[in-house]
């Protein structure tokens, strides 16, 4: 077998926020390819980093009281610690504020520069004049010009539907600082798209580097005809500034996006020079130079709103600057739960954290690969739906092949599998299965592969349940055929375990040490294991119980808070006008997260008397409160603070009720409110009681 070369990458999460289960799809999807690839006996080299640039990243240090630099360090560690609790086993984690990634970009950018193939134009841009930067457009908001409906965004407007440009808008204010913005005018640096055209339709076509519908979309985007596309940004940026610039110019820096997709590059580099000297050393230029194209591979997974930076414009500058481009890129779909867009208000928007707090990772990672395939297709987290398939897949089918004939083995036989297999066929059927379960993985239709490995588990529960060992070792000189019949059913759950691997390392694991075996490769699994002693069974997982879910959701709600909120999920990426114009110089920005002042204002507080205040049988997080907010009824309101208060610390206090909050439907009953605390849901939260002067019904302002 010839041992490929492959450079596996993720998209580089924003410094900025934290991860949630929405990311882990790619972050889990790819760490399964990774590792199919490699227990295939290919060497695989998988990287990522932290994309650490940007208006926002700079904005969210400053409203944190930080320098950028600490924000990107701790939003780092905090990203590597839930990456590593979802087992994601990157070769490499490093950042794009990185002096790999400033050399990189500056080389990438010079080659095209002296290429031809960077212009500049004056843009006239509106301009925050209290916070003294360039507004992008998701820092406008105004009046349509078309139809008139105020509070619009500065691209498009969401009551009629054009699309206009920031400088359009009636009545334009910042939602940064609420001033009216003014129109200012600075030189930037383009990358010239167009002037690659036929190189990308050629690309994009040619040796299945895209998917089928991702290659589509992109003829759309020909057809559309391709733009300039702005790569500079004015102070002040949290960036890499643009080399040789004029003097007399401010400052300029590259667009976040720019160098981004460097990073992957810098991330490699950096690992290859940890490991320079050692057995595992990596070559760098056999990855990247032009003339070693075909000598490696490279991936790149991705999500589909990150399509058009990485299928255009990140080929067009690796090609005008005489490197290497991808392989492959595959893109897959977003994330539902409950067959809805991810919901903080009904505890679906649920951050790795706060997952791992309550479930196993390990049952996601089966979850998403029952569901994932080389499609670009969302995919459902249906948290009713999780709960049974791995309760009923895992440990219903899989795990209970183990349990249920180590048991015999290890008291009867002192762990030893019989000297010869019984069934041969059955096991070389499985053994066969493994050839398309290993095409499965490598093609990405994992939900493919989990369906196959399902059916051979069918097929072994089948053969133990038409055996019935437990009843044979009731009779009398039937020893040999029960040692058998179990050694049968641990051979295929052994390759069971290697079919799961990828999916399962950790489970996989546990049972590589029950099985007293070496190695999980899939070539492993020819092996069979005869004659061979196992080590006592352990339960390897346990079945989810709907009391976990409940309580990750309630603390899902909980946890969430604006502040907290993510930022740059859905609205970082390029809009439908970066889109057909990608001289737009607004998409970065929109990574913050800040709301405007009337978005504030539609927050409705009220002064609260509490009247009673009640433990709620079932529910070991919550208080009900009945809530005098000077209304012709008391409100009902549930909280999440029974950990730190007992009901009667409570009673007789004021407090602040959010009243304007769509009332939810709980389990325990409608909540028509909502009481404020401070703190963290882990740790300890305070409910804010106001004196007793205020008047109950009076609003906060
Ligand atoms: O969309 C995002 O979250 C970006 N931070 C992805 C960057 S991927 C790569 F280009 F760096
Ligand atoms: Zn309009």
């Amino acid at each position: 077998m010839k041992v490929r070369e492959i450079l596996v990458t993720s998209a580089l999460p924003y410094a900025n926020g934290y991860i949630h289960l929405g990311h882990l799809v790619e972050y889990i999807q790819t760490d399964i390819w990774v590792r199919a690839m490699k227990a295939q006996g290919h060497q695989v080299t998988y990287v990522c980093a932290d994309d650490a640039h940007g208006t926002a990243i700079m904005l969210k240090a400053q409203d944190n009281g930080i320098t950028p630099e600490e924000q990107i360090a701790t939003v780092k560690a905090s990203h590597e610690a839930d990456f590593a609790k979802f087992l994601i086993n990157f070769d490499n984690y490093h950042s794009t504020h990185s002096e790999e990634n400033k050399e990189f970009s500056e080389l990438i950018y010079r080659r095209l520069s002296s290429a031809g193939h960077i212009s500049t134009k004056d843009v006239e841009q509106l301009f925050d004049p209290e916070k003294q930067l360039f507004l992008a457009d998701r820092f406008v908001k105004g009046t349509c010009p078309e139809c008139g409906s105020a509070d619009q965004y500065g691209d498009n407007c969401e009551v009629c539907g054009t699309t206009y440009n920031a400088t359009e808008l009636k009545n334009p204010q910042s939602t940064l600082s609420g001033a009216t913005p003014i129109l200012k005018t600075s030189k930037h640096y383009f990358f010239n798209l167009p002037e690659f055209e036929q190189f990308l339709k050629d690309w994009t076509r040619s040796d299945n580097r895209l998917q089928t519908s991702v290659a589509n979309k992109l003829q759309e985007w020909f057809e559309a005809g391709l733009a300039t596309w702005d790569i500079s940004r004015d102070a002040p940026y949290f960036g890499f500034q643009i080399p040789d610039t004029p003097s007399d110019e401010p400052d300029k820096y590259f667009y976040v996006w720019l160098d981004a997709p460097v990073g992957y590059m810098a991330s490699f580099k950096n690992l290859c020079d940890k490991r320079a000297g050692t057995d595992n050393a990596l070559d760098f230029d056999r990855y990247w130079m032009q003339e070693n194209e075909h000598k490696t591979e490279v991936y790149h997974f991705i999500g589909k709103d990150i399509v058009y930076f990485h299928a255009l414009f990140w080929p067009a500058m690796l090609a005008g600057s005489e490197l290497r481009t991808p392989t492959g890129v595959f893109a897959h779909g977003f994330l539902m739960v409950n067959g809805e867009k991810m919901s903080k208000s009904r505890g679906t928007f649920i951050k790795a954290e706060t997952y791992a707090e309550h479930l196993h990772p390990e049952y996601l990672r089966y979850y998403f690969a029952s569901k994932l395939s080389d499609k670009v297709e969302d995919i459902n987290l249906d948290l009713e739906d999780f709960m049974q398939k791995v309760n009923s897949d895992l440990v219903g089918k899989v795990v209970n092949i183990a349990s249920r004939s180590a048991g015999f083995l290890v008291k009867k036989y002192d762990g030893m599998l019989s000297e010869i297999c019984v069934e041969s066929e059955l096991l070389e059927d499985i053994t066969k299965t493994g050839d398309e379960i290993a095409a499965a993985y490598e093609n990405r239709e994992f939900s493919r592969a989990m369906r196959l490995i399902m059916q051979c588990a069918d097929k072994a529960n089948e053969y133990i349940d038409a055996k019935k060992p437990w009843s044979l070792a009731k009779l009398e000189g039937t020893e040999q055929e029960v040692q058998d019949v179990c050694s049968v059913a641990i051979n295929i759950f052994r390759q069971l375990m290697v079919y799961l691997a990828p999916v399962l390392p950790e489970l996989t694991n546990n049972a590589k040490a029950f099985l007293n075996i070496d190695s999980l490769d899939f070539a492993s699994r020819n092996q069979w294991l005869l004659g061979h002693k196992i080590n006592k069974f352990k339960p390897l997982m346990q079945r989810i119980e709907e009391k976990d879910i409940e309580a990750m959701v309630e603390d899902s709600k909980a946890s969430l808070t604006q502040a907290d909120a993510p930022a740059a999920t859905d609205n970082s990426k390029p809009t439908a006008k970066d889109k057909a114009s990608a001289t737009d110089a607004s998409t970065d920005a929109e990574q913050a997260d800040y709301i405007g002042i009337e978005d504030f204002a539609k927050v409705e507080m009220k002064v609260a008397h509490v009247v009673a205040c009640n433990h709620v049988e079932g529910a070991d997080k919550l208080l009900q409160f009945t809530l005098d907010v000077g209304e012709d009824k008391p409100r009902n309101v549930f909280s999440g603070i029974r950990k730190f208060y007992e009901p009667e610390q409570l009673v007789n206090k004021k407090v602040i009720c959010v009243t304007n909050l769509a009332p939810r439907k709980m389990k325990f009953g409608v909540s028509e409110g909502m009481v404020l605390s401070t703190g963290d849901p882990k740790t300890g939260l305070t409910v804010v009681t106001l004196p007793d002067a205020c008047v109950v019904g009076d609003v906060l302002a």
